[in-house]
């Protein structure tokens, strides 16, 4: 049976595209809806390029046009992708240990509220951390709290930018959440990965 998966995203979206070409036809997971906090995110103009229906939602706190949503198309698995705000408590209940979140950094250090996109690399060059790296976790009610699934590290190099260090990660973070979401798959629920995907850089 294939696992069917909804995305949420609020910008870009180059995680949602990666999955979207790990799980081609024949893949025991499918992406069959994408979820925005934002109409202007560049993700959902990805979605609809693949051909999956993508929805905004007007107001992201709202429970019950969450759990609508992802009942209407069947939804077995959400996968946070650069989603930025707070999942609402209900849906969280709903989909207790199915639904996922990737954070761009080595949880449980440098997550937690605030902590997003050039931040964290900020913060971790700015802790003198030799290394950084991509996690996938299962999500509960707090940000980045959620058991870790899996991991994959990449090296702080002595020049880094913040900029050089964040693509650095999230060149890893597109093999790593496709193989969380294939893992569950194969599994029928989010299950932790026992390989650690390296960086190449
Ligand atoms: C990624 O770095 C992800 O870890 C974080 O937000 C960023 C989203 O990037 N949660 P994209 O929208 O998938 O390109």
């Amino acid at each position: 049976m294939t696992m069917r998966v909804a995305v949420a995203v609020s910008g870009r979206g180059s995680n949602l595209e990666a999955l979207l070409r790990a799980l081609e036809p024949g893949a025991p997971a499918r992406v069959v809806l994408v979820l925005s906090s934002r109409a202007d995110a560049v993700a959902l103009e990805r979605a609809r390029a693949h051909g999956v229906p993508a929805e905004v939602l007007a107001e992201p706190s709202d429970a019950g046009a969450w759990l609508e949503r992802l009942a209407a198309h069947r939804v077995d698995l959400l996968v946070l992708a650069g989603y930025l705000k707070l999942v609402p408590a209900a849906v969280i209940a709903r989909f207790r240990d199915r639904i996922i979140n990737v954070h761009p950094a080595l949880l449980p250090a440098f997550g937690g509220h605030g902590m997003y996109g050039r931040r964290v690399h900020e913060a971790v060059l700015a802790s003198g951390a030799r290394e950084s790296g991509a996690t996938v976790h299962l999500v509960d009610e707090a940000y980045d709290r959620g058991a870790i699934l899996a991991q994959a590290r990449v090296p702080v190099l002595a020049d880094d930018t913040p900029d050089r260090l964040a693509a650095r990660v999230l060149a890893v973070e597109h093999r790593l959440l496709p193989a969380v979401v294939l893992a569950a798959a194969a599994a029928g629920h989010p299950v932790p990965l026992s390989d650690t995907v390296e960086s190449t850089s």
